[in-house]
């Protein structure tokens, strides 16, 4: 059976097939990333923003289809996007022949064409966690027929097994990870993801710095809040013989997983640069010049300096500059009683990511109430950083006097960021 698929594929790849469907035209070709196994997902090229993050280089929702005695789906698609998966499905086989759906997360971006799947695929079962079927049922009300598993789990597929493994909270309690030994293939979900729309499947056909800044910033602004997660499934995954890991989003990792392996780690441990970052918004300029003052200090101290001005950098570009500073510097100043809606909005995104062992700072301007700045130092206090220094509130407009006294704080900082 395989033969022949394996043929009528390569007669299919072998030109561009551009049809027109909802998202304009696209070539519709399956990619065979191992023997009889294909990615068979979906290419975003327009998505720019993904539930609070902005993605400008797009997306893809990664879906693989195993071609064996079991023909097997792992993942789907974003429901708007199940066409594109469908004609790439046919391309190797009739859905009617697809004996199991695997559901690694339930999150509608993977789980999403799973309805219309099941119309054009009766025969598949789905296989998820226990909190999979649980999170299907309650997303989509339908009495499909589930197979449930359990992280050790196999299932024979013929000459391929799929192995499961729960990660739970990477993404989302239900997700879990395949893994096909026979293939040393990692299909890991949203794990070791990235936001990028292109025409390579894989790592190396973008090279290592673009997808290092797009998984970092992924990492920063989905994976985070769960690095002990991270690390229990990095254990687990380190002892499995893996030379490929296909995520759910962007590319395929098949040339850097070493680099790949090493930086995850340093996430999920929390691991830093010794640098700072300094974000801030202001209203009449006094709260900008503190942070002026604060990164000449910095620097005078030796320390690298990134400053984030909250009117033109949007918050998740600035959390993949959170994920590898040791020091955070926050400024705002007072308005309404209150520290600007910008900073406070930045630094609900902040706590909710639960970045760790971090050095915090407060500062800004106010007129009369000064609560701006003391709101700030309260989150950041609140989220168990460190804060190495009484935080830094000025009346109006600073005078020469005292930015140099800013500055030389800043210098302080910056020895204490390098101690
Ligand atoms: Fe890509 Fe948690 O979904």
């Amino acid at each position: 059976m395989s033969g022949r698929i394996q043929d009528k594929t390569k007669l299919v790849t072998g030109s561009v097939l551009n049809l027109k469907n909802n998202e304009g035209v696209i070539a519709l070709r399956p990619v065979e990333i191992k023997p009889n196994i294909y990615w068979v997902g979906a290419i975003d090229w327009d998505l720019r923003y993904f539930h609070g993050y902005l993605t400008p280089r797009g997306t893809t929702y990664n879906a693989y289809l195993i071609v064996d005695d079991k023909i097997t789906l792992v993942d789907t698609v974003k429901n708007c996007f199940f066409d594109q998966m469908l004609e790439r499905i046919k391309a190797i086989v009739d859905p009617a022949k697809i004996d199991y759906l695997v559901v690694n997360h339930v999150e509608m971006d993977h789980s999403g064409s799973v309805p219309d799947f099941t119309e054009a695929a009766p025969r598949a079962r789905i296989v998820t966690s226990s909190k999979g079927k649980k999170g299907l049922e309650r997303h989509y009300k339908k009495d499909w027929e589930y197979l449930t598993v359990n992280s050790g789990d196999d299932l024979s597929l013929g000459s391929r097994t799929l192995k499961f493994v729960q990660t739970p909270m990477v993404h989302w309690p239900d997700s879990m990870v395949s893994y096909i030994p026979e293939e040393k293939l990692l299909l890991p979900n949203d794990a070791f993801g990235q936001h990028i729309a292109g025409a390579g499947r894989f790592d190396d056909q973008l090279g290592w710095d673009i997808v290092c800044e797009e998984a970092a910033k992924y990492y920063a602004n989905i994976v985070l809040p769960y690095g002990d997660q991270v690390k229990k499934a990095l254990e687990i995954i380190g002892r499995l013989p893996i030379d490929m890991i296909g995520p759910s989003h962007g590319v395929i990792w098949r040339s850097y997983l070493p680099r790949l392996l090493e930086v995850y780690s340093r996430w999920a441990d929390h691991e830093t640069d010794e640098k700072a970052l300094i974000v801030y918004d202001t209203m009449w300029g006094s709260t900008k010049e503190m942070a002026g003052a604060l990164a000449r200090g910095l620097e005078d101290a030796g320390v690298p300096v990134i400053t984030r001005f909250l009117q033109t950098s949007h918050m998740s570009e600035i959390m993949t500059d959170v994920l590898t500073s040791r020091a955070v510097f926050v400024g705002s100043p007072t308005l309404n009683n209150n520290m600007l809606p910008t900073v406070a909005g930045f630094l609900t995104y902040l706590k909710g990511l639960r970045p760790q062992k971090r050095l915090g700072f407060a500062f800004g301007s106010y007129g009369w109430g000064g609560q701006g700045a003391r709101q700030v130092q309260e989150v950041l206090q609140s989220m168990g950083w460190e804060i190495p220094g009484e935080m830094i509130n000025l009346q109006y407009v600073p005078d020469g006097e005292e930015l140099l006294a800013v500055r030389e704080a800043g210098r302080k900082l910056g020895k204490t960021i390098k101690e």
